[in-house]
């Protein structure tokens, strides 16, 4: 059992009003709040040793570097690489899909070949692999799913032939909340010599990720949805296929020797990391994990589990609401529609009651269409949300459908 009281006192943006009445938030799968420690984290490092990394011959450089490497090895850990070269820091997953598809997928994506995406993917698991296919004259091809909002594995193998050059699915949908069955599509995917990877953006906050055991080839996560800073991220890789990649960005920090002529690079992790880096939030973002280690991976889900069982059944009790995502396996996130409101206007009449919701398309348009609708209503829960907040939101939709 989590201690909810105390979790929420952790984050000091829970603790206010909104349009009169308290907060209730609830879209964590845009972004989840930090608790204070990660805040202190931030100012400690730019009131107290704010230096640059992996450069300076002085006091406080060492200290930034000490705590910048620390993360890495936090994040090794966290998702269990076998070491820290494996572990490439960037600002975010979409630039880690940008990365990989602008390296990988430039140096072996040709004419005629084909990637294989799913119907589900966020816009950042879409759009790379649409501009790196038509620079090629290559092909994206998505893998269908069911009307519960699951990947159909059988015409998933169909689609791989020996021009597939790459897989790359998301573990967690942001939308439906559906996990994947990524280890079987990574497992076939291999039978045939093809790498595979893996958008963990919404599969980090919620459970145990363990990359050596799933056999990924990439996988990418988000600092600030597991309640670390913003424009921070990972791009996790094995290392033998990282070493035969050519860099992404040119500049310092990924070079070994510049001569106008030629220049060599840097070994991993570093040839992936030209520029002075996001330090702070780097250096946030362990906070965050252990933060996370210390209420426990497994609490977590246990805890959203329940919230995401509350919901449904609450939900399933309100006749014009159709929950949009009714796979198996979930996480705790519910997009759903109300018939006669539009899920725009329910999030302005939820917020005007404090409650914030996402509303819209979720930047996963081609998923909109495959369900035929322009959006849905989102409610996504984390840690410190509580069943108390889910009858509050319950109770104010039943309002608002009076009204209408
Ligand atoms: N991708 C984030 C979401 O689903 C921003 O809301």
């Amino acid at each position: 059992m989590l201690d909810l009281e105390k979790i929420r006192k952790d984050f000091p943006i829970l603790n206010q009003e909104v349009n009169g009445f308290p907060l209730i938030y609830l879209d964590n799968a845009a972004t989840s709040q930090k608790p204070q420690v990660v805040i202190d984290a931030l100012t400690d490092y730019y009131k107290g040793y704010n230096s640059n990394v992996h450069r300076g011959a002085h006091t406080l450089a060492d200290r930034a570097t000490g705590k910048f490497e620390a993360t890495r090895t936090a994040v090794k850990e966290f998702i269990n690489a076998s070491s820290t070269e494996e572990v490439i820091l960037t600002k975010g997953t979409t630039e880690a899909i940008n990365l990989v598809a602008n390296t990988y997928g430039r140096q072996n994506i040709k004419e005629g070949d084909e990637v294989i995406i799913s119907t589900m993917e966020h816009h950042s698991n879409i759009v790379p692999w649409q501009m790196i296919c038509e620079e090629k004259g290559a092909k994206v091809k998505v893998m269908p799913i069911n009307d519960d909002g699951e990947i159909i594995f059988e015409e998933f193998q169909k689609l791989i032939t020996p021009k597939t050059k790459l897989i790359s699915v998301v573990h967690v949908s942001n939308v439906l909340g559906t996990i994947n069955e990524v280890e079987k599509i990574i497992e076939e995917a291999h039978k045939y010599n093809i790498p595979v990877l893996i958008d963990g953006a919404q599969s980090s906050p919620h459970f145990n990720v363990d990359v050596q055991k799933m056999d990924c080839d990439f996988y990418v996560f988000s600092s600030h949805k597991v309640y670390g800073p913003t424009g921070m991220g990972v791009l996790y890789g094995k290392k033998a296929i990282l070493e035969e990649m050519p860099p992404f960005l040119g500049g310092g920090e990924m070079i070994k020797e510049v001569t106008f002529e030629k220049t060599t690079f840097n070994a991993l992790p570093f040839k992936f990391e030209a520029g002075t880096p996001n330090i702070g939030d780097t250096i946030a973002l362990k906070t965050a994990l252990d933060y996370v280690n210390e209420i426990g991976k497994d609490n977590i889900a246990k805890h959203e589990e329940d919230l995401l069982e509350y919901c449904t059944a609450a939900f399933q009790g309100i006749k014009r609401l159709k929950i949009i995502g009714t796979a198996k396996k979930k996480v705790s996130v519910i997009s759903f529609l109300i018939d006669g409101i539009h899920p725009f206007d329910l999030g302005m009449m939820l917020d005007a009651k404090g409650i914030a919701i996402r509303t819209g398309h979720h930047c996963a348009q081609p998923l909109m269409n495959r369900f035929g609708i322009d959006g849905t209503a989102r409610a996504s829960f984390a840690i410190y949300n509580t069943k108390e907040e889910i009858d509050q939101m319950v109770e104010s939709i039943h309002k608002i459908i009076a009204r209408f």
